[in-house]
């Protein structure tokens, strides 16, 4: 007789694939993932459980940053696989009670989806055994205004986000679709950009201009400046 051995696969999203669909009941309503937001980038993220420090502060600091993201045509929506009203009890509290870093009164306006049967959760891989089997880690997808799935990034659960680089990212993306280019390390808009080589970095050589203000340094190494606000007028309409 064959054994029988029950095996559980858990797959995982990748960058460029469509961001996986789901229904879902939010502390601002139904929501149908990511239909309901064609045309706008947003960013999918989870964290491990409600009344915990470090969630604590990272709901507090992005819920400051909402009209920056809001800025940049991106929107927010938490997870966590605790229930409906544990995610109001808890935001409730963060409104009345806590102080942090000179923020008070922090209002969490932005979707927090509960889901109590993981199912989210294991869709997008937030689940990771080996760190958690009860509680999702700290994942953060970027999704654009396709539902394309742009970048992922992975934080365990003793590691509070860095806000500025998540604001970064969906600055960088933007800029890097509208002008064609890529972005070096640690780019910030009026840094100069990476004009990359035909066909690399997906950047498709229809989009290439060979201009006086690029440097080549190598063929496989050029940059040209980009202006700060031009970056800002593209990323801010
Ligand atoms: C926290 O947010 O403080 C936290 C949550 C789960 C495990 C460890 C820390």
């Amino acid at each position: 007789m064959e054994e029988n051995v029950e095996k559980q696969v858990f797959s995982m999203p990748r960058i460029g694939d469509k961001a996986p669909d789901f229904k879902a009941v939010t502390t601002q309503g139904d929501m149908n993932f990511p239909a309901d937001y064609k045309g706008e980038w947003v960013i999918l993220f989870s964290h491990p459980a409600d009344f915990t420090p470090v969630c604590t502060s990272e709901f507090m600091t992005f819920a400051s940053m909402q009209e920056k993201f809001a800025e940049v045509n991106t929107k927010l929506v938490g997870l966590s696989v605790d229930g409906l009203y544990s995610h109001i009890a808890w935001l409730r509290t963060i409104k009345e009670k806590i102080e942090y870093k000179g923020m008070k009164d922090v209002e969490v306006t932005f979707p927090l989806i509960e889901d109590i049967t993981m199912e989210v959760a294991n869709k997008y891989g937030m689940i990771q055994p080996g760190e958690a089997t009860t509680k999702a880690v700290r994942a953060v997808f970027f999704i654009d205004p396709e539902g394309i799935i742009r970048t992922i990034i992975y934080y365990p659960l003793s590691l509070g986000r860095n806000f500025d680089e998540l604001y970064r990212v969906v600055v960088a993306l933007q800029a890097a679709d509208e002008f064609g280019v890529a972005m070096p390390a640690d780019w910030r808009p009026g840094d100069d950009v990476i004009v990359p080589p035909a066909g690399s970095c997906g950047v498709a050589k229809d989009r290439m201009e060979a201009k006086d203000d690029m440097k080549c340094y190598d063929w496989f190494f050029c940059t040209k400046p980009l202006d700060e606000k031009k970056v800002w007028d593209a990323v801010k309409k």
